[in-house]
């Protein structure tokens, strides 16, 4: 049987993370929070893809693609486009792929830009605060949610 494949999307400025504003977003990096997932996913028996990209386009692009590929779950941390972006929410509906939507910080704690999202309403899940272990939990409910189908 050949191993569901899932996605993890990080938006713009993310690939700064370990360096960016550790007061808020912690000092673990990228890199590191890709591995976890992908000891994860090896323990879980699926496949996983991590993608970063900085730019709206480039993360509406690959939408597309994980659709390509027969993605079943996205975990996507949209980063600054969660306040701004209706082309990645409608990316997101039109291939209509499941996916959790993952804030490292509890953005209502943050300034009132941050509390409104353009993918909240369509996503299976919102999770914000959890640090770098809500990339797991919404990616270990993707897988469970998969197997329950
Ligand atoms: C963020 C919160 C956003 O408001 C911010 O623009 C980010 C990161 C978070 O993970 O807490 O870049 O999505």
């Amino acid at each position: 049987m050949v191993a569901r494949l899932f996605w993890v999307l990080h938006g713009p400025n993310l690939n700064r993370l370990g360096l960016r504003e550790p007061e808020i977003y912690g000092s673990t990096t990228l890199e590191e929070i890709n591995r976890r997932l992908h000891a994860m996913a090896l323990a879980d028996g699926v496949e996983l893809d991590c993608h970063q990209h900085n730019h709206e386009g480039g993360l509406v692009d690959l939408i597309h693609q994980a659709a390509a590929r027969g993605v079943h779950g996205i975990v996507i941390n949209p980063a600054a486009y969660t306040h701004t972006s209706i082309a990645m929410r409608d990316a997101l509906a039109a291939v209509a792929i499941p996916f959790v939507e993952v804030h490292i910080s509890n953005v209502h704690r943050r300034e009132p830009f941050r509390h409104q999202s353009y993918f909240s309403d369509l996503a299976e899940a919102v999770i914000c605060g959890l640090g770098p272990e809500g990339y797991e939990a919404g990616l270990k409910f993707l897988i469970r949610r998969g197997q329950k189908s």
